[in-house]
């Protein structure tokens, strides 16, 4: 943790593996009750893109970079933190580059690239490959499509950011039925325009669906909540879904199919490195987003077959990869 000279908020930059390659991870500005929760929440987050990127058969290895928040903050002093956040980065000489994450924006970008170059997503005429949202969430639709039909189909979608209201509104035009939450209650405009039903974020955790589409903060699988819940099969882009590993194995118990959130959410970081890294095509970088889907069928299918649950089979794809590289294992 290092106290941002300009901000004076704690900063905290988390290198979880650079096994593949360089760390990446984006920037997340949020509230915290102590310095140490953002600390832990920056630790558990990184080592989340570690599995992200191996398992999306990225050459990146995995980080984040957490800011806490006061309650509120003064734009001023949120533009010291990014720049606070800026040098820190920089300190690590190349080994991590950051992008955006929740509470933060490409705009965000342009001001951490004032301090150091190891930014993705900077806005197009930055030269950055913009906003990572469209993309995650069109990975969110590509893992969907692989656990069925989206018309005629029941969905709970459990926060609606630039990730999660994208996502209802894809859903939403595809013919599905949507329950949908925000802490936000701005949000509700964007769900009476989709002609969702709006409920608290409990309520629509455990509604009885077709597919819970976490889009939120994570921890909001629980020993406590798995007995409740209504759905056939959980798959969103929130990170850190599981409260801890064992709940994995709960949801296989209840006959949920839970896909693992770093496999729905690779989307953002698959397109950002697809346009910056490998200068593909916005067409190259979309199919390669669809992919995802590809990637959750062969997980359910290995799962099916090999008798253990979607996560062990997704784990020990990305493991696989840490210890053996990419090289022979392709790309998907
Ligand atoms: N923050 C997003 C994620 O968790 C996207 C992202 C991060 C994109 C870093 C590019 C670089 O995957």
């Amino acid at each position: 943790m290092v106290r941002g000279p300009r901000s004076g908020l704690p900063v905290i930059v988390a290198v979880h593996s650079t096994t593949l390659g360089q760390a990446v991870g984006g920037l997340r500005m949020w509230h915290y009750p102590d310095w140490r929760d953002a600390q832990a929440d920056a630790l558990r987050l990184a080592r989340g893109m570690t599995y992200k990127t191996a398992a999306a058969g990225v050459p990146k290895g995995g980080g984040k970079t957490v800011v806490a928040l006061p309650s509120t903050v003064a734009a001023s002093r949120r533009r010291d933190a990014l720049l606070d956040a800026g040098d820190v980065i920089e300190s690590f000489g190349g080994r991590y580059a950051t992008g955006p994450d929740v509470g933060t924006s490409e705009a965000d970008m342009d001001v951490i690239a004032s301090r150091t170059r190891h930014v993705f997503c900077r806005p197009l005429p930055s030269g950055g490959s913009g906003d990572s949202s469209p993309a995650t969430a069109a990975g969110v639709v590509a893992a969907l499509r692989a656990l069925g039909p989206l018309a005629g189909r029941r969905f709970a979608v459990v926060g609606l950011g630039r990730v999660g209201g994208a996502v209802a509104s894809t859903l939403a035009a595809s013919g599905a039925t949507l329950v949908v939450s925000d802490v936000d209650p701005a949000r509700r405009g964007l769900a009476d325009s989709l002609g969702a039903a709006w409920v608290s974020p409990e309520e629509a955790l455990t509604a009885e669906v077709d597919v819970v589409v976490p889009a939120a903060l994570g921890g909001v699988l629980t020993a406590e909540v798995v007995p409740r819940l209504r759905c056939g099969a959980i798959a969103g882009p929130a990170n850190n879904q599981l409260q801890d590993e064992s709940v994995a194995d709960l949801l296989h118990a209840r006959g949920i199919v839970w896909v693992p959130d770093y496999v729905v959410s690779m989307g953002g970081v698959i397109n950002a490195m697809a346009v910056e890294i490998d200068g593909v095509s916005a067409a190259e970088a979309a199919r390669r987003v669809d992919g995802i889907g590809t990637t959750v069928g062969d997980l359910l299918e290995v799962a099916d077959r090999d008798g253990v649950t979607p996560a062990r089979a997704a784990m020990d794809r990305a493991r696989t990869r840490l210890e053996n590289g990419l090289v022979h294992s392709g790309r998907d």
